[in-house]
């Protein structure tokens, strides 16, 4: 009998561990974009991202299953699926509010990342994202996606290279480089550093925001146009403790502004430059622009799954 018992249990817990979720590790986390799509799917994830202030911001994104951690340690053993977005290939110059420490986050790891499953044969998905560059040949090692392919109301015409081993999603629109007649409804690509706007910038979609409503963007704008509903509350937190610490006497500040500092991963990252809003909002808007499109990764997400799950 009591034999039979465990035998019992022992089915039950094999049977709740297949049914589990599968799980994905999303590598170059960031502020958790990706991520939150392929949760938003019905994957299990776990982010491992480098830069302190990107970790913090992503640690309030959906689950916020996110670790601060060099991808090239962690053992991926233990994952069905794999998404990364590493570094982009091409980086903005208008960037003057890089730290010292900085160059470690730029590393080339593109072929790092599409030669994971030749070290992890265990991984049956992987979604290796980056930006697609106006020479073809350049884009070979993937396909490339528009963001505005996704969804009946897409919000952002975005174009990435989306290579490894996955199953082709559903898309609600061909491909195309542009969608002019989207042209009134759907902004065009957000950049890391949209915060350096000027009006007369074509290369950064503030310059679409400016002739809309005669202003640049808030970052709550360009988060929902990267298909974030809501910006996380304790990232407007810290933003608004900003504002209160900024109205006070400098030596009045300086307390209060250390355990701010050192809550976002700021002292890490700029430990000699002060946090104030301005720097905040641009930390904001760069992590913002770095981001993947929701719902591209959600729809990426929920086809791999479906074909899990037929194998299983
Ligand atoms: C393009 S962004 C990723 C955006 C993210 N996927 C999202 O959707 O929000 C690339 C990120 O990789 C991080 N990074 C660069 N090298 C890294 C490394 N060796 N280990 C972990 N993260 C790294 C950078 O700090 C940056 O946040």
């Amino acid at each position: 009998m009591k034999f039979e018992l465990l035998l019992e249990n022992w089915k039950r817990r094999i049977k709740e561990m297949s049914e589990g979720k599968p799980k994905a590790a999303v590598l170059f986390d960031g502020a958790g974009f990706a991520r939150l799509g392929l949760e938003q799917a019905g994957w299990d994830c776990t982010g491992f991202e480098l830069n302190p202030i990107a970790h913090w911001l992503g640690s309030h994104i959906g689950e916020g299953k996110s670790y601060l951690k060099d991808v090239r340690d962690v053992d991926l053993s233990s994952y069905d699926a794999v998404w990364a977005s590493p570094p982009c290939q091409i980086h903005s110059v208008a960037n003057n509010q890089q730290s010292a420490t900085e160059g470690k986050y730029k590393v080339d790891l593109l072929n790092w990342s599409l030669e994971i499953p030749q070290r992890f044969p265990n991984v049956k998905f992987l979604w290796v994202e980056n930006v697609s560059k106006y020479k073809k040949k350049e884009n070979e090692w993937g396909s490339v996606y528009n963001a505005a392919q996704f969804g009946e109301e897409p919000r952002q015409n975005r174009n990435r290279v989306i290579g490894g081993n996955f199953p082709e999603p559903e898309v609600e629109r061909e491909y195309k480089r542009y969608y002019y007649e989207l042209k009134d409804k759907v902004c065009p690509a957000i950049t890391a550093s949209e915060w350096k706007w000027s009006k007369t910038d074509k290369r950064r979609a503030n310059r679409w925001f400016y002739e809309k409503l005669g202003r640049k963007a808030t970052y709550h704008e360009l988060a929902y146009r990267m298909g974030l509903d809501e910006v996380p509350s304790e990232w407007d937190e810290v933003y608004n403790k900003l504002l209160e610490l900024e109205k006070l006497p400098r030596k009045e500040r300086r307390d209060s502004l250390s355990d701010i500092e050192n809550q976002v991963g700021w002292s890490q990252e700029y430990p000699n430059t002060n946090l104030t809003t301005k720097r905040w909002r641009n930390e904001l808007i760069r992590a913002i622009g770095n981001g993947v499109y929701v719902p591209m990764a959600k729809r990426l997400g929920e086809t791999a799954l479906k074909d899990f799950h037929k194998e299983e």
